[in-house]
């Protein structure tokens, strides 16, 4: 496993006595691609900030390596960033925009030249050398705005949601060359993103956040099969969050039936939140089900049908490749290992910490 390049310890943020990041902890290995992802607000940005060094934490530190880089200023960092609002200087050509980092550090013009070529081909747009900012769609400024700080081969590269402006074939498009570029060029990339499939398909880890805390960090695996509360189970796709009991080990009764599962340790007749993905929610003929339940809802979406089944009072959500009209009377039953345990949150806001080992 590679080694820790970045360290964030106990990092705490207040603007105007509101808390935006409440002692996060996080470090980051060489060469992974980690994602911070979370609804608007939740300090993602703030996050990446402090990491570049434009902002200041009120406590805590940044390690670098194993050196201590909390008070260096952005330009001293070993790290680039795409920023949310992208930053292009709108008096000089794309090319002149590009070439800034790398005539600052002295680099030969054929050097120069080459770098420039090889970045606007990269991100789609070679031929734009002499065009204006201003002359640019949207996606086409952010594209310039990656391809700016890919050129400076940073050790790091920071990205506050760089794809956000460009519509889904080239945002599909920008996924594929941004891992690439990971992997050819051995960088290490902490993205930011509220999208969760952009972070499942990009990520080795996700750090998924709510309100300045951490609510897990995992592989996109792990986020996705076993979230730790509702929070992140809500938040990463479409879910059946169930209030349940759990009576035993490997034993939970959902919506007054008994379910076997997989889970054990939650003790004896606890409260427990259950979490069945749509997509595992298995239907049958009437009686041959767990529970019994009437289709409400029928949308065709292409590659599944997405329904919605009436069963012992809750709305289940269905995805199946077969098509049961609104109206059919259904069984449901799940497997065991389909059945995920969560804890029940003390309160609305409770944290609740993985470890990304
Ligand atoms: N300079 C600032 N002064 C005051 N409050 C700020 C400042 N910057 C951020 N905040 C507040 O801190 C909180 C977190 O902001 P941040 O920009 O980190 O969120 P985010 O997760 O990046 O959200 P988004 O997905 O909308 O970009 C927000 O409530 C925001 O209003
Ligand atoms: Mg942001």
């Amino acid at each position: 496993m590679n080694k820790i390049l970045i360290d964030l310890k106990n990092i705490n943020k207040t603007y105007d006595g509101q808390m935006v990041l409440d002692d996060l902890n996080l470090y980051i290995r060489e060469n992974e691609f980690l994602t911070l992802l979370g609804p608007s607000g939740c300090g993602k940005t703030t996050t990446l900030r402090i990491l570049g060094g434009f902002e200041m934490p009120d406590t805590g530190k940044v390690i670098f390596d194993g050196t201590d880089i909390t008070k260096l200023p952005p330009n001293k960092r070993q790290l680039n960033t795409v920023f949310q609002k992208y930053a292009l200087f709108t008096h000089m050509t794309i090319a002149e925009n590009i070439a800034f980092g790398l005539k600052i550090k002295n680099k030969s013009q054929s050097y120069i030249d080459d770098k420039i070529k090889y970045a606007l081909k990269l991100v789609n747009l070679d031929g734009y050398e002499k065009r204006m900012p201003d002359s640019l769609s949207g996606g086409q400024q952010q594209r310039i705005a990656i391809a700016r700080a890919i050129v400076n081969e940073p050790k790091v590269l920071l990205l506050d949601e760089p794809l956000g402006a460009l519509d889904l074939k080239l945002r599909q498009d920008m996924q594929y060359e941004l891992i690439r570029l990971k992997n050819e060029l051995g960088i290490t990339f902490i993205y930011v993103t509220h999208d969760q499939e952009e972070a499942l398909t990009m990520s080795d880890t996700i750090v998924v956040m709510n309100q300045g805390y951490i609510q897990q960090i995992g592989t996109p695996e792990k986020i996705y099969n076993e979230p730790e509360n509702a929070f992140v189970a809500d938040f990463i796709g479409d879910s059946n969050i169930i209030s349940s009991i759990m009576i035993e080990d490997k034993l939970v009764d959902i919506l007054g039936t008994r379910f076997p599962c997989v889970d054990t340790g939650f003790g004896c007749n606890k409260p427990v939140d259950v979490v069945i993905r749509p997509e595992d929610v298995i239907l049958s003929d009437p009686g041959c089900g767990k529970i019994n339940g009437v289709v409400t809802h029928l949308i065709f979406k292409g590659v599944h049908y997405e329904m919605e089944v009436t069963a012992a009072g809750y709305e289940w959500l269905v995805h199946s490749t077969s098509m049961f009209p609104v109206g059919t009377k259904v069984g449901i039953n799940v497997d065991p290992f389909n059945i995920q345990i969560m804890n029940k949150p003390a309160s609305e806001d409770e944290e609740a910490v993985g470890i990304n080992e």
